[in-house]
């Protein structure tokens, strides 16, 4: 494959194809790079650049010398596939390159258009690119280091460039799971020993250990990737090992009442049985109902007795999930109920419509911040106005709360806490993995 690569400073790119194993493909003939200084397309003492139309000062490469600098290599080396590089561009991801490798592997022409200043003028980029690539939300100086990290990346697909198949295809976004740990001698390394089991020779077991090694990092360093990944039940089953348990409790007492006092709220037969599902499907260990009020925990008792006596033949999934529901009198006993289950004090995390100002307010991203202390999680819901102050600066953290573009957020607590389990805990596959459904 011919590989044009059009910059202003071709020599940042002259080591980088010489080296390694990029240099080794060039040197089996696997790629033919071609570089090409736009400055061979302007004339003697003409400026490459001019200014961006427009208040704001800036510039951009000329039109005319990126259409020249193209149209000649495709001369040269006949059409080509037309990569622009910009951080407003596709996000590069092994997905990505995937697909592009499936697509153009057989193309004789690659063209790269690496810029700096402040980009490209936009017609030139909507006339001729491809592809736009950005490699993250960040903003470089230039599109040479995104262009080498995008031939770094899309050359080792091809064979005969990385030594084995086999390590292009195992490594880290080829599947749910990033790359298990490796070791090499020696076994002893500032006292920290390679483990037991990758020296046993047993192939199984070792398969077995990387595998959860593997979903142990993802889940506490990428549960994003993971949950945008279409997983298979066996995947699903390995990483939730690796998810502490959760629970939730909704608060009817320790509320805000209308009139901003303090005070308890009634309990509902669809609070009861809508959370209790949500909690169902999204993996909760127990879903607590806190009232200290003995007619309303009476309300309660009769609901879940119909449901542990005849709910098994009246409706199979909703026994199961009402079986998670457990009452107790206030937050504390819920506390202590999972202390004693679990052997840890749960990381109690508030939830609010309002925003409030708490030293620990965290967004629906911060999975592997809370988990890293390997402590069970409680969500801590409100009925009536919201939690009492005294509660919310009991929880550990205040997650942001639940908006849309609107200024309206005024949801059902069923609402809210279905949205936020699944914020939290669900699987939310990305289209553009979903060719890896089973
Ligand atoms: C200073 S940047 C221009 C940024 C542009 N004005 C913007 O805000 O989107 C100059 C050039 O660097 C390259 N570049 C910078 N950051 C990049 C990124 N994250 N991914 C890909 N290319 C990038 C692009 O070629 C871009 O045209």
């Amino acid at each position: 494959m011919k590989i044009s690569i059009l910059t202003l400073f071709p020599e940042l790119f002259e080591p980088f194809l010489k080296t390694s194993l990029i240099g080794r493909a060039t040197e089996k003939k696997i790629i033919e790079a071609d570089l090409v200084s736009f400055f061979n397309f302007a004339q003697p003492k003409e400026r490459i650049d001019s200014p961006t139309f427009g208040p704001g000062s800036g510039m951009l490469i000329k039109p005319e010398i990126i259409q020249k600098a193209i149209e000649n290599q495709d001369q040269k080396n006949g059409k080509s596939f037309k990569i622009f590089f910009s951080p407003q561009g596709e996000k590069l991801n092994q997905k990505l390159l995937n697909s592009l490798y499936q697509k153009i592997k057989n193309q004789d022409h690659l063209l790269l258009v690496s810029s700096r200043y402040e980009g490209i003028d936009t017609r030139v980029e909507e006339y001729y690119s491809d592809l736009v690539i950005s490699v993250g939300d960040f903003v470089l100086m230039g599109g040479d280091l995104p262009a080498m990290c995008f031939l770094e990346s899309f050359l080792r697909l091809f064979p005969g460039i990385v030594g084995k198949t086999d390590s292009v295809e195992s490594e880290s976004f080829s599947g749910p799971f990033v790359d298990y740990p490796q070791y090499t001698s020696p076994l002893s390394w500032k006292a920290m020993q390679v483990p037991e089991i990758i020296r046993s020779g047993n192939h199984g077991l070792i398969q077995k250990w990387r595998e959860k090694m593997a979903a142990l990092k993802t889940v506490k360093k990428h549960f994003e990737w993971l949950k945008s990944y279409p997983l298979n039940q066996g995947e699903k089953n390995v990483a939730k090992e690796f998810i502490p348990p959760h629970y939730a409790v909704l608060m009817h007492n320790d509320v805000l009442l209308k009139d901003k006092s303090v005070g308890t709220t009634s309990v509902t037969s669809l609070d009861l049985h809508d959370i209790a599902r949500a909690a169902a499907t999204y993996g909760l260990k127990n879903y607590f109902i806190s009232t200290p009020l003995i007619d309303q925990q009476k309300v309660v008792q009769t609901l879940m007795d119909f449901w542990q006596t005849e709910g098994p033949q009246y409706n199979i999934h909703r026994f199961q999930a009402v079986n998670l529901v457990r009452m107790v009198n206030n937050l504390d006993e819920c506390v202590k109920l999972i202390e004693e289950s679990k052997g840890k004090k749960p990381i109690l995390i508030a939830t609010s419509a309002k925003k409030h100002n708490h030293a620990n307010l965290i967004t629906y991203f911060d999975q592997s911040k809370v988990w890293q202390e390997d402590r069970p999680v409680l969500f801590v819901f409100g009925t009536g106005h919201g939690l009492a102050q005294h509660i919310l600066e009991k929880c550990d953290y205040l997650l942001l709360p639940i908006e849309g573009f609107t200024d309206f957020n005024h949801l059902s607590v069923r609402s809210a806490c279905s949205i936020i389990f699944d914020r939290w805990l669900g699987i939310n596959i990305r289209e553009d993995k979903i060719d890896n459904l089973s």
